[in-house]
């Protein structure tokens, strides 16, 4: 059976995309989406429960409420991992890398954020959406005081209208409370706000969020001619009044000219939603495929009553998909060879919190490898790595978290469907991973539905799931449209034979275990030998998994576990170590040998690679097992200039020699036809003597996001990189920006990969206060500055409980002499043990907080309305019920001189990394690297402005 796949598709990468798409001055559309990653306060510790409060609407307790003052909490920007942060406990769970949180680390489970942003009274008319890329896990979401979500999944987007509950012309205050003290995975995950967070702006009629699907088709699925362009644009009217609203689309094609027009009027009735469809055409297409990532955008402008209401624009690829039982994939009419990872969405450094630039740096990486696809093992995907695939082409088989056909699950699923369903690069859904009722009719039933959901809104692609079963029909392979396979080598011909129509691709394959520069199996410190020799007992080596897809075309060809090694799953051995083995490439993207095998038989360049390294002192004599990978016809090995013998190069396999060491060079030629096509040396290094720094780019963006990755070498005194050098070196940065990690691929590290500068304060108690009561608490002139308190009481404020009887009100006046030196701090708080139940905080006369939860307590930065000299606090208090009033201690909080943080790594077998973010402002960064006994290096990287990118203020 042939399956056909209608077309392809793309998707808005740039509503989601770094570079935020807003109104240009010539449109006047209101649509903005501005990001929010930055100026958020952070609190480790579940100090104050869930924070919402069930019995009343939009009073929610602690940090949720809207007055709560966070002045004290850490400064972070988005994405942020506090996970990667924790220290390795060996007490902590081996799957999820060994860091203290989850089952029985309940103080760092949950975490708190808060951030506020103004809104301009101008926007009164516009709606309003907060969206989340991704979240780890399980969050409740406060906006000015309101509950406006719970969102379990950690790995899918979410968003809420808050057109209801935003301040125009004021202060809007948005609190995430992020509880990781569950697991969704067995492996890695991060916590906290790890992705991106946006506010998106639309005029009240306007496309929905997510609202475009672009899909390309041709006749009979091949992919000659025209392409007939289908449009989709759901339109919503939030008006009380009906509209005609018209739909003008405009396809770009790669150098920006216009390819193909289309035009829709629609009637919308009040508060409704429709979806507008149309067709274009496109003549002679630029075919989208991971050589040549063409792609389209989709400019859909949106007016009504004579006015741009709405612009959006989407990129998107013309290409077709197919799947044939015999053929296998079909790319744009043609056998397509999957040469794919799977992937998890950690690196060194910076845990799950990746920078959108590290995207692109791991999507180059696996292209270098000649590799053309990537599974998004075993989740969603942050949608910066589809907007990388897209543009650097790399084919996704995009995954969803688990089987199950319940509301829940189904919302998830569709919620991915629909903002991924533009991406030319996603080629196939996968819709679970190995899961236990697999092999069952009820998970077959699932499955099935899950399916259905899928061709309903997608006829450009088919699905397919990981299973982990050999030659088995039943269940989950007997539904879906292709069969995944997990593992099982030798099953997959009696399956076929069983089942030739259908379809067929390996999800999953290899799990090799191999250490980045280490030639032995070592318990002790929890290395795996480099040499292409060990899979667990599920798993397979990399030669022997690719010989068997290699051979049979129907197969697809397969996915690789894993490009590369990630956090957690210490397979085989525990602690000490602490991450993955499985991956081609280490955790900073370092290339192990294995990485060669996979250029040399995926690629299409000429490769020759040699390993072990050549520095065996003390073997002098001895065999060394040296290999050699690459895909020559023939090689011919010589040790210090003899030859060694010439092999010829069976295909997608390596060669050996046992080589007598000797110290000096090891030279492998590569020939073809006869001729020589490569050449390829190891030499025996001296001693570390220097560092080398390179940067994977040295001209990135200002604006706080934009990283470069900067590779860090020891080498001998001849610039040769030295093989076992493990050099603690430290890293400093000048100029406008920051280190934000630092790894070395050594999976039994327990270095720091981040270090934060210290944000300390010092605490000066006020204890000198006098209280009078009051009648009430509204406009008082006793919070006044210069009001007169002198024949006031003096008042306790720090006994455990206030001497205000229910329905009394008081007012607290205290007096501070404020320093040149704390006038300098940045910031400044004042902090309250308790305000029991409700009070006004004034300094100077100026209202600096509120609070209206006598269980939390609560700090308000107050620099701004201090001066030199004397300073009055006026606490205005009101107490419901019980005894009340101020206790548990006031203090002024100021921040100690911040000690910056002092980075440092090892090298491991040779290399370290070191991740460089340019800061807002642009300018010159200088990264230095020094360590005792090695010449110093430095590089320059110039963070340049950037416009393109939209913030909330
Ligand atoms: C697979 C599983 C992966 C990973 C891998 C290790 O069965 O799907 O998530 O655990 O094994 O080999």
């Amino acid at each position: 059976m042939f399956f056909r796949l209608a077309g392809f598709a793309p998707i808005v990468a740039l509503t989601l995309g770094l570079t935020a798409w807003a109104a240009d001055s010539n449109d006047s559309s209101p649509r903005q989406q501005l990001l929010m990653d930055f100026g958020w306060r952070f609190h480790l510790g579940d100090d104050w429960g869930l924070g919402e409060k069930l019995e009343k609407a939009g009073a929610s307790s602690g940090p949720a409420g809207r007055s709560f003052g966070d002045a004290g909490w850490r400064k972070v920007n988005l994405p942020h991992d506090w996970a990667i942060e924790l220290p390795f406990d060996s007490h902590a769970d081996a799957n999820h890398g060994f860091k203290p949180l989850g089952p029985g680390f309940h103080k760092n489970d949950v975490g708190w954020y808060r951030r506020t942003f103004s809104v301009p009274e101008t926007d009164k008319a516009l709606r309003f959406w907060i969206q989340f890329d991704g979240v780890y896990r399980d969050c409740r979401v406060f906006f000015n005081g309101w509950l406006i979500g719970h969102h379990e999944s950690g790995y899918s987007s979410f968003r809420y209208d808050v057109t209801d509950l935003v301040n125009c012309g004021g202060e809007n205050t948005l609190s995430v409370r992020v509880d990781a003290s569950e697991f969704e995975g067995w492996f890695y995950e991060g916590a906290g706000i790890y992705r991106h967070v946006w506010l998106l702006k639309t005029s009240p009629l306007a496309v929905e969020p997510d609202g475009i699907f672009v899909y390309s088709q041709f006749p009979n699925n091949v992919p000659e001619g025209p392409a007939t362009i289908n449009l989709e644009a759901r339109l919503k009217n939030a008006q009380s009044n009906a509209a005609t609203a018209t739909v003008a689309w405009e396809i770009l094609d790669p150098e920006g000219k216009t390819a193909g027009r289309a035009e829709q009027s629609e009637d919308l009735k009040p508060w409704a939603a429709e979806a507008v469809l149309q067709q274009a055409e496109v003549s002679a297409p630029a075919l989208w495929s991971p050589e040549s990532p063409n792609l389209y955008k989709l400019v859909a402008t949106v007016t009504s009553g004579g006015k741009v209401v709405d612009r959006t624009e989407t990129e998107f690829g013309i290409r077709t998909l197919a799947f044939d039982a015999d053929k296998g994939f079909l790319l744009n009419g043609h056998p397509y060879e999957v040469k794919g990872t799977c992937n998890h969405q950690d690196h060194a450094g910076v845990g799950a919190a990746l920078p959108d630039a590290l995207q692109y740096f791991r999507v180059r990486r696996l292209k270098d490898m000649g590799g053309n696809a990537i599974r998004t093992s075993h989740n969603a995907p942050t949608p910066e790595l589809l907007e990388a695939c897209d543009r650097l082409g790399l084919l996704v088989m995009d995954e969803n978290r688990l089987l199950g056909s319940d509301a829940a699950n189904m919302a998830l699923l569709e919620g991915q469907l629909r903002r991924d369903r533009n991406h030319p690069s996603v080629f196939i859904w996968s819709l679970f991973n190995e899961e236990n009722q697999q092999g069952t009719e009820e998970g077959a039933r699932c499955a099935a539905s899950m399916q259905r959901l899928a061709h309903s809104l997608d006829p450009t692609r088919l699905c397919t799931a990981a299973a982990s079963e050999g030659d088995v029909f039943e269940g989950v392979n007997g539904v879906l449209d292709v069969r995944g396979w997990n593992y099982h080598i030798g099953a997959e011909d009696s399956y076929h034979k069983k089942h030739p129509q259908q379809p067929e691709i390996g999800t999953e394959q290899a799990s090799t275990l191999c250490t980045r520069g280490i030639y032995a199996n070592d318990k002790v410190r929890g290395y795996m030998s480099a040499y292409d020799d060990a899979g667990p007992n599920w798993g397979n080596t990399a030669e022997a998994w690719w010989q068997v897809y290699a051979a049979r075309p129907w197969l697809s060809g397969g996915f690789v576990w894993t490009g590369f090694d990630y956090r957690g799953e210490p397979t085989p051995y525990g602690w000490p170590c602490i991450n993955s083995h499985f991956g081609i490439l280490d955790t900073c993207g370092f290339a192990k040998d294995n990485f060669y095998y996979y250029k040399a038989w995926w690629g299409d360049r000429p490769v020759l690679h040699l390993l072990p390294h050549w520095n065996w002192p003390g073997k002098e004599g001895q065999d060394i097992d040296v290999r050699c990978l690459g895909n020559s016809e023939e090689v011919e090995l010589f040790l210090n200039g003899q030859s060694l013998g010439r092999k010829s190069m069976p295909a997608n396999s390596q060669l050996k020699w046992s080589v007598k060491y000797a110290p000096g060079t090891l030279l492998a030629r590569g020939f073809k036809a006869g001729q020589v096509i490569a050449e390829e040396k190891l030499e025996t290094t001296g001693t570390p003597a220097a560092i080398k720094l390179s940067a994977d780019r040295t001209s990135i963006h200002a604006g706080n996001e934009d990283v470069s990755v900067i590779t860090v070498a020891v080498t001998d005194d001849q610039g040769r990189v030295v093989p076992l050098a493990g050099n603690l070196i430290d890293f400093e940065l000048t100029g406008p920006g920051r280190i934000i990690g630092v790894g070395n691929g050594d999976p039994s590290s327990h270095e720091a990969d981040t270090f934060i500068a210290s944000q300390a304060s010092h605490k000066i108690a006020l204890n000198d206060w006098r209280m009078r009561r009051v009648p009430d608490t509204h406009r008082r002139a006793e919070v006044r500055e210069n009001f007169d308190d002198s024949q006031w009481d003096k008042a306790d404020a720090q006994s455990e409980s206030g001497p205000l009887a229910p329905e009394e009100s008081a007012v607290y006046r205290t007096r501070f002499a404020a320093t040149p030196d704390e006038l300098a701090a940045e910031s400044l708080a004042i902090s309250f043990g308790m305000i029991d139940d409700e009070g006004w905080v004034y300094v100077n006369g100026h209202l600096a907080g509120e609070s209206h939860d006598y269980s939390s307590q609560t700090s308000f930065e107050i620099r701004k309305f201090l001066h030199e000299g004397e300073n009055t606090v006026a606490v205005a208090v009101h107490n419901w019920s019980g005894p009340g009033g101020m206790n548990k201690g006031v203090a002024l909080e100021i921040p100690d001189k911040p000690v910056p943080a002092h980075w440092r790594r090892s090298a491991f077998n040779g290399l370290a990394q070191v991740i460089v973010q340019a800061g807002k402002e642009a300018g010159a960064l200088h990264l230095t690297a020094h360590a005792e006994g090695l010449a110093e290096a430095s590089i320059d990287i110039a963070s340049a402005d950037d416009s393109t990118q939209l913030l909330l203020p």
